[in-house]
């Protein structure tokens, strides 16, 4: 069968790796193949069908339902298949991940990667690195597929969670009204509903978790900037004491294995908080579902196990369209799907904004020079830094400028007083009048808002305004403070440190683990 979908050589990453209307694609190319095989059809025309095409199962942490639904959903494809895991493959012996998985690549002219690791980003640096070089190496572009990365997203559960909450709601992508319950600090499969739920129109959502197990701030503000209504209780009893439950309940394990020693020694406590008991039930609505990633924790699970049997049990059925939804996602990236795709696709990345803007120099063209800083004859001076901030601030400033930027020369600095009246920082640097693109990028981003002034034969010749870049990237001094990012020199997997700034914002976002930092974060040598 021919196989050249839109979606062909696409990696999933993350939720957003799919727009809107792509995930909504997922969920009808669901529901089609489900509906095909219940009764009893052949689904061929979802099927890759393809011997030479390898599904590497790859599996770093342990996995029963994502591995098997995969492992499943590629011998439903009748593709070649190869699990792998952290005890007896090489990836014990120190190896990169990176190289092993670009040997695999090359054992097959076509392959899927599905992957499961604590180290987060793995997906987006595998499919920005080893893409490209597939394509120079005579390969197809291979896919990778997130099967759940450290504390980061795990999107394949996402789509069967959002495909299973539709199926509750008749396929009505109108509103929806759900409690997320558990371990909402260190639960993926809860973070990547910031995006996920952003399939329904109209989306309120419930946080029912103990302060010690909240979700992270990034991703209310996440989902606030979605639209979502969010509103938060600690326990379930003051959440059913509300009396405006949802109909759908997501609970989530609490993953002791994550936690700090102070917060296990509160861990019968948090759990009592978000364990359903008996005299619950009748406080519940008629129309409530329980959902679950699985597994629940054998000996103290969230969900009791006397309610297996009630109508409340949505969590097996939701368990089981992992295999529809993993089989489509796998035919999506292979390139059988996405033929009658209608919608909008990804947008594309917008073109750098300008940050570094030349500004017009002043009539009296030389620089006004304050008591105690003698003027430069020829070389850099860099103003107004942190102007109008504390003076411990701009103090502070000036240090890390002079740090980043190594300015280990003759020269001067002081704090000064700007024209109305407010502080600001100046450091001047005699005879350096070579100052590159690379360097104005480290200015902009150590200290956005300064100017730099080039001055020669007691004039200043050239004057920039700076503004913070839109990505810093290609410096060696920069690194991600996530210590299970996939680029954290701990691990050894040799991935540059890469960082895009959130629109508007002083926050950069790493580009493999979406950690966000404050700008004066991401040097290492501060
Ligand atoms: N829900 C989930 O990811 O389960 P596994 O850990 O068994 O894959």
């Amino acid at each position: 069968m021919k196989r050249n979908g839109r979606f062909k050589g696409r990696s999933i990453g993350v939720v957003g790796d799919l727009s809107i209307d792509e995930q909504r694609y997922l969920y009808r190319k669901a529901r089609e193949l489900k509906a095909e095989l219940a009764a009893g059809g052949n689904a061929e025309d979802f099927r890759i069908a393809d011997p030479d095409y390898s599904a590497y199962m790859i599996f770093l942490e342990n996995s029963t339902r994502t591995r098997e639904s995969f492992r499943n959903a590629a011998l439903f494809h009748r593709v070649r298949a190869t699990m792998f895991d952290a005890a007896t493959s090489s990836f014990a012996k120190n190896e990169s991940l990176t190289d092993a998985i670009k040997m695999l690549v090359g054992y097959a002219p076509e392959s899927c990667f599905v992957i499961r690791t604590k180290l987060e980003g793995v997906c987006a640096w595998l499919a920005d690195y080893l893409g490209p070089w597939a394509e120079r190496s005579g390969y197809a572009r291979p896919s990778f597929i997130n099967a759940g990365d450290g504390k980061h997203e795990h999107p394949t559960q996402e789509f069967l969670d959002e495909f299973s909450f539709l199926e509750q709601l008749g396929w009505d992508d109108g509103r929806i009204h759900l409690a997320l319950l558990g371990d909402l600090y260190h639960g993926r499969t809860v973070h990547s509903k910031a995006d996920g739920l952003r399939i329904f129109k109209e989306v309120v959502v419930d946080l029912v978790a103990p302060p010690e197990l909240a979700l992270p701030a990034a991703y209310i503000e996440k989902m606030k900037r979605n639209g979502f209504e969010v509103r938060t209780w600690n326990s379930i009893d003051e959440y059913l004491a509300s009396g405006r439950t949802a109909s759908i309940w997501y609970f989530t394990r609490l993953q002791l294995e994550r936690m700090g020693e102070s917060v296990l020694e509160k861990a019968p406590a948090l759990r009592k908080a978000v364990t359903f008991r008996k005299d619950m039930l009748d406080k519940l609505r008629d129309d409530t579902q329980f959902y679950h990633p699985l597994p629940r924790d054998r000996l103290a699970p969230v969900i009791p196990t006397f309610l297996d049997d009630t109508p409340l049990n949505a969590w097996d059925a939701q368990s089981a369209n992992g295999y529809y939804t993993r089989a489509v996602e796998m035919a999506m990236v292979a390139g059988v799907l996405g033929d009658d795709f209608e919608g909008t696709g990804l947008a594309t990345a917008k073109p750098d904004e300008d940050f570094i803007v030349e500004a017009p120099i002043s009539v009296r063209s030389k620089p006004e020079y304050k008591v105690g800083i003698k003027p430069v004859d020829s070389g850099l001076v860099i103003d107004h830094i942190a102007s109008g901030a504390p003076v411990e601030e701009i103090w502070n400033r000036i240090d890390k400028i002079r740090r980043v930027l190594g300015l280990n020369l003759r020269s001067s600095h002081g704090v000064y007083h700007t024209n109305s009246g407010a502080f600001k920082g100046i450091v001047s640097v005699p005879d350096l009048l070579s100052f590159g693109e690379k360097e104005l990028k480290r200015l902009g981003a150590v200290s956005p808002g300064c100017t730099l002034n080039l001055v020669q034969d007691h004039e200043v010749v050239k004057k920039y305004r700076l503004g913070m870049p839109p990505r810093i990237y290609n410096f060696d001094d920069i690194a991600c403070r996530n210590e299970n990012c996939i680029s954290h020199p701990a691990h050894q997997e040799h991935v540059e440190a890469s960082f895009v700034r959130k629109p508007g914002t002083n926050t950069f976002v790493c580009k493999w683990c979406e950690k966000e930092h404050d700008y004066s974060e991401i040097w290492r040598v501060l």
